[in-house]
């Protein structure tokens, strides 16, 4: 039998500075791509999943020799960290990219070689901030500070130039044309008027250090730490040995939102110069604070999702940082909210659900008989189970990653009142029938929730599927209907200390 080639989905991570230890900021763009990734998966999508270290310029350079060490100790070391962050949290990645793998340094030359018509050499002088790896516009100098806070220095070099002036209106046509590509639309905004500001050509390589990728034919030139950075998505996709158009088209780049400039001008602009396909949309989210303040070394506030995982659960991390802030908005990260949100929305009200369902069907002997019709309350929960992956589907499309557990929590709390109003403790001393019908219901709907939450609380789910015998594999395993099913005796999902 011919298997149908699968639809394919591309998400990524950016991929991170080396310059200190991950922290929740790290984790935070990850979990996201990774709960987008494991949807995808299990709505019958061929993913593709990347995230990585970004391991040359200035910044870590600078870092790897206050360390003492050789850049490429210093390197692998830092690499590792964020390697082991990503098993940490639970990332599903199919690739870790590190910029400085032979691989990546093959595509990055390659990417240079098709958008020479557009470089030219000359000499660049300006104020240059390492923190950010840019040059700072004079007329955003302000105390010898960039716009981020970042110290300036003054910088004067020979230079390779991208005429990123001519991407203008072609930039401006792709906005238009895909008003999705960039998101959410107040961002898409704050891109569209800085490119109808007026574009300078970039400058896009570096003669001053040499911690960098070679430029071809070029020698003392290393590229530009963004355009090496930013050519890790096709790297990563196996260019330029492979064709990489149908998965970039389907690719959705998460990225923070001091970063989306990068992704959203310079990216597509270089990507249109090398004739290659252009992703489906850029994310930006926002940025945590810790207990109401910027989160900095200095102050000592940073949250350390080691920390996290440890004082209260892993699957509580990844649900809090979805549920407390809609993705695309700033957040704090407050212990106490995070206390509140494990109690009431996972303890209270989903793991008591699973409990009292289960552990009631486990304790009648299970068995339950499907041969009834449902009455009005009855359909409106097993309809509402049903519509559950339908609903979530349209709004992780649009990495509405908050809506999306909202929906889940909403059938959770119908669920919960439905086993309040039907009693069926009470029913299993009147109407079996009855009983029958509101248990199959509520196993419905508890293996629709097992479902909706995988993505999110993966360890989570797969408890509530070892207790059903669900396999858990995909959504299409909803289909099927229980019949004389009986289940293990649950064990508490969030117990309370
Ligand atoms: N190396 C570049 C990205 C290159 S992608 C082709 C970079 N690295 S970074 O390590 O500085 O930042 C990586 C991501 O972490 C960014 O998207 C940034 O927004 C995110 N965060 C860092 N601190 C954060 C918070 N406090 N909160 C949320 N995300 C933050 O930029």
């Amino acid at each position: 039998m011919r298997k149908e080639r699968l639809s394919e989905f591309c998400v990524t991570t950016p991929i991170y500075y080396i310059n200190g230890d991950p922290h929740v900021g790290h984790a935070y763009a990850s979990i996201a791509a990774d709960i987008i990734a494991r949807f995808k998966r299990l709505d019958g999508f061929r993913v593709h999943f990347s995230t990585g270290t970004d391991e040359h310029g200035i910044k870590v350079a600078r870092s790897a020799e206050k360390s003492g060490m050789d850049v490429h100790t210093y390197s692998d070391i830092i690499s590792r960290k964020f390697k082991d962050m990503s098993r940490a949290v639970n990332l599903s990645e199919h690739d870790f990219i590190r910029t400085t793998e032979e691989r990546h340094i093959r595509s990055a030359q390659a990417l240079w070689k098709m958008i020479e018509k557009d470089i030219y050499k000359s000499s660049y002088s300006g104020w240059y901030s390492a923190r950010d790896e840019e040059y700072v516009p004079e007329n955003e100098v302000v105390d010898g500070k960039a716009p981020s806070g970042a110290p300036v220095e003054w910088m004067e070099e020979e230079s390779f130039f991208f005429r990123l002036s001519s991407y203008q209106d072609k930039l401006l046509e792709l906005y238009e044309k895909n008003p999705d590509f960039i998101a959410p639309v107040a961002r898409r905004n704050e891109v569209i008027s800085f490119v109808k500001s007026g574009l300078k050509d970039l400058s896009i390589s570096r003669s001053k250090f040499n911690w960098g990728i070679p430029i071809p034919g070029a020698d003392g030139h290393v590229m530009y730490v963004w355009i090496d950075a930013l050519a890790n998505y096709i790297t990563s996709l196996g260019f330029p040995d492979k064709d990489v158009t149908s998965m970039m088209s389907q690719c959705v780049h998460i990225v923070g939102k001091e970063i989306l400039r990068f992704h959203a001008v310079y990216w597509p602009a270089f990507l249109i110069s090398a004739g290659l396909e252009l992703p489906r949309r850029i994310f930006a989210h926002g940025w945590w604070t810790s207990e109401g303040q910027k989160m900095s070394k200095s102050i000592g506030n940073v949250v350390d999702p080691y920390d996290v995982i440890k004082n209260f659960g892993l699957d509580q991390l990844r649900y809090f940082l979805f549920r407390e802030v809609r993705f695309g908005e700033d957040g704090d990260f407050s212990k106490e909210n995070m206390k509140n949100r494990i109690s009431y929305d996972l303890a209270n009200d989903l793991g008591n659900l699973v409990q009292r369902v289960l552990a009631f069907i486990q304790k009648i002997g299970g068995n339950l008989e499907t041969n009834y019709d449902l009455n009005e309350a009855e359909k409106r929960v097993f309809e509402k189970s049903k519509n559950l992956i339908v609903q979530m589907r349209n709004l992780i499309d649009k990495q509405d990653l908050c809506g999306a557990l909202e929906t889940i929590w909403n059938l959770v709390s119908e669920s919960n009142k439905f086993v309040n109003d039907m009693k069926p403790w009470e029913l299993v001393k009147t109407d079996t029938n009855r009983l029958n019908a509101v248990l199959t219901v509520l196993c419905e709907s508890i293996r629709s929730i097992a479902f909706g939450i995988a993505p999110f609380l993966p360890d989570t789910a797969k408890k509530i599927f070892d207790f059903m015998d669900i396999e858990g594999k995909s959504f299409e395993e909803i289909e099927i209907r229980f019949t004389n099913q009986t289940f293990e005796a649950p064990i508490p999902l969030f117990p309370k200390d």
